[in-house]
C-alpha cells in the first residue's frame, strides 16, 4: 500500500500561565506577524508563503493530524478512492502515521518542489517543516513530498503524479527518485 510523506509550525499563546494554541501568530510581550500565511499558489491550489523573512533552520510549522496506525490509513485511503490518495499522510515510525485529512492544519497546504526550500524531519514522534534556506516574504514554501509507491515503478504515475513546481531542475513528478540500479561487474 503506498503512503506518503508530507507536515506545521504551532504557534502559543500565554494566558495565565497556560500555553493556548492560535492560529499562525505568534505571541508574546508584543503581536508579531505571523511567520506565513496560506493563498493561491502557482503550483496548485493554495499553497503556504513566508509573510516575513524566516531564518535557514527555523522549524516553521509541525506537521499536525490524527495519529493512526498504517493498517487504519490503508483502509481510510484507497487507490480509486482519490486523485492523490496518500498524500496527505506523513509516516512517524513503523507503527504511527499522521493524517493530515484529519486534524490537520495549514501544513497540509504546502505544495510539493523539487527544488525545496524546507524538508520535514521527525523529532520525538513529531514531524515539522524546517527551512532548509533563509526565505524571504512572500516566497512559497515547499518541501519534496518524495512519494513512495509500492512494487514496480509504472508509467501511469508520473502522469497521475506530474510535478508543476516550475524549478529548472524539476524532475517532472512528485514521486521519489529512482534508486540508481547497481551495476553487475
Ligand atoms: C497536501 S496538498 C497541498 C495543498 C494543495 N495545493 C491544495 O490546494 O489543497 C497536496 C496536493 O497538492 C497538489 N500539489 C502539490 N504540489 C504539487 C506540485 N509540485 N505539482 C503538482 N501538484 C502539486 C497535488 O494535487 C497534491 O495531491
Ligand atoms: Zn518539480
Amino acid at each position: 500500500m503506498a503512503r506518503e510523506e508530507l507536515a506545521v509550525r504551532v504557534r502559543r499563546l500565554t494566558i495565565g500561565g497556560q500555553s493556548v494554541k492560535i492560529g499562525g501568530r505568534t505571541m508574546g510581550q508584543a503581536v508579531r506577524t505571523p511567520l506565513f500565511e496560506v493563498h493561491e499558489s502557482s503550483i496548485h491550489g493554495v499553497g503556504v508563503f513566508a509573510s516575513r523573512r524566516i531564518r535557514k533552520g527555523t522549524r516553521v510549522i509541525e506537521y499536525l493530524g490524527e495519529r493512526i496506525t498504517h493498517e487504519v490509513a490503508d483502509e481510510r485511503y484507497h487507490d480509486d478512492a482519490t486523485e492523490h490518495p496518500h498524500v496527505l499522510l506523513f509516516i512517524v515510525d513503523e507503527a504511527i502515521v499522521v493524517d493530515g485529512g484529519h486534524g490537520g492544519n495549514e501544513a497540509r497546504f504546502i505544495n510539493h518542489s523539487c527544488d525545496p526550500n524546507c524538508e520535514a524531519v521527525v523529532v520525538n514522534g513529531h514531524i515539522y517543516i524546517q527551512a532548509i534556506k533563509t526565505i524571504q516574504p512572500g516566497v512559497e514554501l515547499t518541501y519534496d513530498y518524495r512519494l513512495t509507491r509500492p512494487g514496480r515503478r509504472r508509467a501511469i504515475w508520473k502522469q497521475l503524479y506530474a510535478c508543476h513546481c516550475g524549478a529548472p531542475n524539476c524532475r517532472g513528478t512528485m514521486l521519489e527518485p529512482p534508486t540508481p540500479r547497481k551495476r553487475k561487474r
